[in-house]
């Protein structure tokens, strides 16, 4: 078995190749002067098991994967099963107005043609992994952030909304806390308005987890409802940390104590590892 991570997955990819004690791939991957991407295995994986590992984001990297895996395809490996740390495209999961693509869709069934199956770290929504036209599987890093989070005495653990709401009792599960969501409604791509729940949050120390903080609006509404309503300590988990437009500063600045993500995208908050979940889905489906 070969390990090959793409260049938006370095960090991730050399942490699954020692959970899992398999070797990495070498590789060449570089630009040509019009900023084409070249990709060369150097590795015989003629009939080997290769574990193609590649976030779908920014977008050059959508190109890459499709690259590595024609190349894996053409270098004649038994199975390519990709992992997609972070999902990139999955918000837009549905048609929400007239001429729209499902965009989530077409990338899934882009990324199906040269794989033998597909395993991706928290989606926005499970049934995203209708869209691959080969057997998906997702896993949650959401059991690693409670560990993490278990260690900070949190008293309650909240879902910004009510579709975070199962992340945020299976994080109070494991941390052996309450949970509870808010309720949210996004008025465009940049704002979103929260409508207060009746949250006992005084004197608190309250955890919000969301699977993806983007620009870091819908974590910030939350932050300021619960400090309005005399929460002690706040601290902001993810999955998937993006961290666009000034989410960080937004976060800050809103009151948060502290901000933790995963490595699916890595980032300067990657305190938590998502190799653990995706070595253990990955086991389990691997022949
Ligand atoms: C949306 O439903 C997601 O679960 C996140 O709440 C959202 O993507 C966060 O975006 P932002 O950080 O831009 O508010």
């Amino acid at each position: 078995m070969y390990i090959l991570g793409g260049t938006s997955s370095k960090a991730i990819t050399e942490d699954l190749s020692k959970e899992l004690d398999q070797p990495l791939a070498r590789t060449t991957l570089k630009r040509f002067p019009d900023d084409e991407l070249y990709v060369r295995i150097l590795d015989n994986i003629e009939g080997e098991e290769v574990i193609i590992v590649q976030t779908t984001y920014p977008d050059k990297n959508i190109v890459e994967l499709l690259l590595i895996q024609d190349a894996v395809y053409e270098a004649g490996a038994k199975k390519a099963t990709v992992i997609l740390p972070y999902f990139g495209y999955s918000r837009q999961d549905k048609k929400f107005e007239e001429g729209e693509p499902i965009s989530a869709r077409a990338i899934a069934e882009h990324i199906s043609l040269h794989a033998g199956c597909i395993i991706t770290v928290d989606p926005h929504k499970e049934h995203l992994l209708k869209f691959f036209n080969i057997p998906a599987y997702s896993c949650s890093a959401v059991s690693e952030i409670a560990k993490y989070l278990k260690e900070k005495d949190i008293d309650f653990v909240l879902a910004p909304d009510k579709g975070a709401m199962e992340r945020a009792q299976h994080a109070s599960d494991i941390i052996g806390c309450e949970y509870d969501y808010m309720e949210k409604t996004r008025i465009d791509g940049k704002t979103v308005k929260i409508k207060p729940k009746n949250l006992d949050a005084s004197n608190k120390k309250v955890a919000i987890i969301d699977d993806i903080i983007s620009t870091g609006g819908t974590m910030a509404k939350a932050i300021k409802e619960l400090k309005r309503q005399g929460a002690k300590e706040i601290s902001v988990a993810c999955t998937h940390g993006l961290f666009v437009g000034g989410a960080k500063e937004k976060i800050i600045s809103a009151g948060c104590n502290e901000i933790i993500s995963t490595d699916t995208i890595k980032n300067e908050f990657s305190k938590v590892r998502a190799a653990p979940c995706i070595s253990e889905v990955l086991l389990k489906n691997l022949h």
